[in-house]
């Protein structure tokens, strides 16, 4: 049996296309050929930088919809948000005193964030922000963890401390594997295919929203920089069309190949016409349901009080053990 578990945070700024492809449509795919899906909104990382309450809430119930709107079924997967299962928090203490000062410090992802001027004052919660993941896998003992490239390095730290905690305590843990998605899963910006597409960039261009109005999002696809020359062709010389077409081959399930065959020798208004339609087919739906789900908190609470019912199940029976074998009195838990 193979049980999944991956997490996002939940973000004010809401998903994107790249999002989508590159997470939540494999998290959907998924549930088709897994035993045991976890999909957690992960609100105890999001506290890692300095956050406001109303936000913080908001964008939960924000994610959460997404995620269900997108084709996650709670009755299939287990969806749930972090700070529901207090077991996460206390492995996490667990996991952080098994952290060692120097193989945190060499993450990737810290080192990047605390630089500049104020890094003396950044949360200590951005440094062992790698063993807090670390609790959220371990503690359902999953096996496959399915995420971008940029968390490599985080998945080797999760399977560093798996290890350790087993040789010291006895076999507790599977050690989890990352499942990293394929070439095309990294979706590039609009206006500018050197850079990760993303909505913090500040420039409304550069992303295609989830919930962006779908004029608009014709709109930007038009204006999407394309590479000189006027052939669609695809590879590391056309960066730009490149990018297109990998985002119009994962929204039709087409392979670019096909896709540079049939396009080839159209110029490029007929590759953003079509890619343009093939994104609104997909965000058309999705916003129809997210909409739906947003406008019924209590249903939207309900299906996530029954998820961290789901996930505390799973999550007590392990945290007793790790307890015991960890020398902790479990007294409450008798
Ligand atoms: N750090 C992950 C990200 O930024 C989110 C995350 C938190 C996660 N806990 C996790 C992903 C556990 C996979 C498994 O994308």
């Amino acid at each position: 049996m193979t049980r999944v578990f991956s997490g996002v945070q939940p973000t004010g700024e809401g998903p994107h296309i790249g999002n989508y492809i590159g997470a939540f449509r494999r998290w959907v795919e998924l549930q088709d050929t897994q035993d045991e899906c976890f999909y957690c909104v992960v609100d105890l990382h999001a506290m890692t930088v300095p956050w406001e309450p109303e936000s913080l809430a908001e964008g939960v119930r924000r994610t959460a919809a997404t995620l269900i709107a997108t084709g996650i079924d709670p009755e299939r997967s287990v969806l749930f948000v972090q700070s529901d299962v207090p077991e996460h928090t206390e492995l996490a203490w667990i996991l952080i005193c098994l952290s060692r000062m120097g193989e945190l410090g060499r993450m990737t992802q810290f080192k990047d964030k605390s630089r500049g001027g104020e890094a003396e004052s950044i949360g200590a919660g951005l440094f062992v922000y790698p063993s807090l993941m670390a609790a959220d896998v371990l503690t359902y003992r999953a096996d496959r963890v399915p995420v971008g490239d940029d968390q490599r390095q985080h998945l080797e730290l999760m399977r560093d401390l798996a290890i350790r905690f087993n040789r010291k305590f006895g076999e507790t843990f599977p050690v989890p594997e990352a499942v990293i998605g394929r070439q095309g899963a990294r979706i590039m910006s609009l206006d500018d295919p050197t850079e990760k597409m993303s909505k913090s960039s500040g420039r409304p261009a550069s992303a295609i929203g989830m919930l962006d109005d779908l004029p608009s999002v014709r709109k930007k696809i038009a204006r999407a920089v394309t590479d000189s020359g006027s052939t669609v062709a695809y590879g590391p010389e056309h960066p730009a069309v490149s990018n297109l077409l990998d985002i119009l081959a994962a929204v039709t399930g087409e392979s670019t190949p096909e896709l540079v065959a049939r396009l080839e020798g159209q110029g490029y208004a007929r590759l953003k016409a079509d890619l343009a339609d093939a994104v609104v087919a997909v965000l058309e739906p999705f916003q129809t349901r997210y909409a739906e789900l947003i406008g019924d908190p209590a249903m939207l609470d309900k299906v996530l009080d029954e998820g961290a019912d789901k996930a505390r199940a799973v999550a007590g029976p392990t945290m007793a053990l790790v307890r015991e074998r960890v020398g902790l009195r479990s007294g409450v838990l008798r």
